[in-house]
């Protein structure tokens, strides 16, 4: 039976791969209409064939390079020229790179900010509004284990989700007795083609053994769960539970020497 408790479509950025296309099944198998968004449109255009045959919702694809100037804003109106709602808004699309930031291009490092900040940023504040205006709606942002401590070798990547982390839980003060809802789903390591890609570039990062890693199957359910339950930050599995909550009551001294130290460890400092 479907839970369905939104007008409106959920609109899934980066629904063409990893958690973001896990997320979109979920929705789905609960009954959700959805738009579906990334760069690649024949992914998408896949993904939609099997959840329109499978769960029976609606789907729309709607390809867009969030980076690109005005991104975010086109893809808005595209949606607005269509008529169509947005009842859910799941920002997921992201991108990971590392190794010392001195050593990180200029144009890489824009395009993350461009991407986990910026059209995380610009499509909340688009949506947002007509949600407060409704009295309804969710927003799942799809922040990281790395938004509770800095992380030397990925510390931009960290960066952008402290960010992530921090407007989520301010925005759910200011919606309180709204009937909006917004929610931080904090994954540790999880077996997508971000991590894949990682250890294609760190010996080290390729001998981590599969049980540390989390499914983006399961990570999606935990994020679908607390999306429509309004829980403001969802950690899935117990170790990342527990390291979250350890660098949260620590001095930050300690923590930065600690994540530091261990970092120094790794291989990514090319
Ligand atoms: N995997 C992990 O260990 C992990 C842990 C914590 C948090 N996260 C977060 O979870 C989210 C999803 O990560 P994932 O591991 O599922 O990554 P993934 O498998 O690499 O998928 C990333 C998704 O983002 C889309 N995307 C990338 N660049 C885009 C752009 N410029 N415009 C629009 N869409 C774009 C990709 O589709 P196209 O290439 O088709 O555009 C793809 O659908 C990210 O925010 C990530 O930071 C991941």
């Amino acid at each position: 039976m479907s839970d369905k408790k939104h007008d409106g479509r959920v609109l899934i950025t980066g629904a063409s791969a990893g958690i973001g296309r896990e997320l979109a099944f979920q929705f789905a198998r609960n009954g959700h209409d959805l738009i579906l968004v990334a760069r690649s449109e024949a992914a998408l255009d896949d993904l939609r064939i099997e959840l329109e045959d499978v769960h029976k919702v609606s789907a729309l694809v709607m390809p867009q390079d969030l980076t690109l100037a005005n991104g975010p804003q086109k893809l808005i109106a595209k949606v607005r020229a269509m008529d169509e709602e947005i009842g859910i808004l799941v920002n997921n699309a992201g991108v990971l790179e590392a190794g010392p930031f001195a050593e990180l291009e200029t144009k890489k490092a824009q395009r993350m900010i461009q991407l986990n900040v910026l059209a995380l940023t610009t499509l909340t504040n688009m949506v947002l509004p007509d949600m407060v205006a409704r009295g309804s709606g969710r927003i799942l942002n799809v922040a990281s284990t790395a938004s509770f401590q800095p992380i030397p070798m990925l510390g931009l990547y960290a960066a952008t989700k402290a960010f992530v982390l921090s407007l989520t839980e301010a925005m759910s003060q200011e919606l309180v007795g709204t009937g909006v809802t917004v929610t931080a789903l904090c994954p540790g390591v999880t077996k997508t083609d971000m991590v894949a890609n990682v250890q294609e570039d760190s010996h080290m990062m390729s001998q981590m053994p599969e049980f540390f890693m989390s499914d983006p199957q399961d990570v999606a359910k935990r994020g679908y769960n607390a999306c429509m339950s309004g829980r403001v930050i969802e950690v899935p599995g117990f170790a990342n539970q527990v390291g979250a909550a350890w660098s949260q009551m620590q001095p930050k001294w300690l923590v930065r020497n600690v994540v530091g130290f261990l970092s120094r460890q790794t291989d990514l400092a090319k």
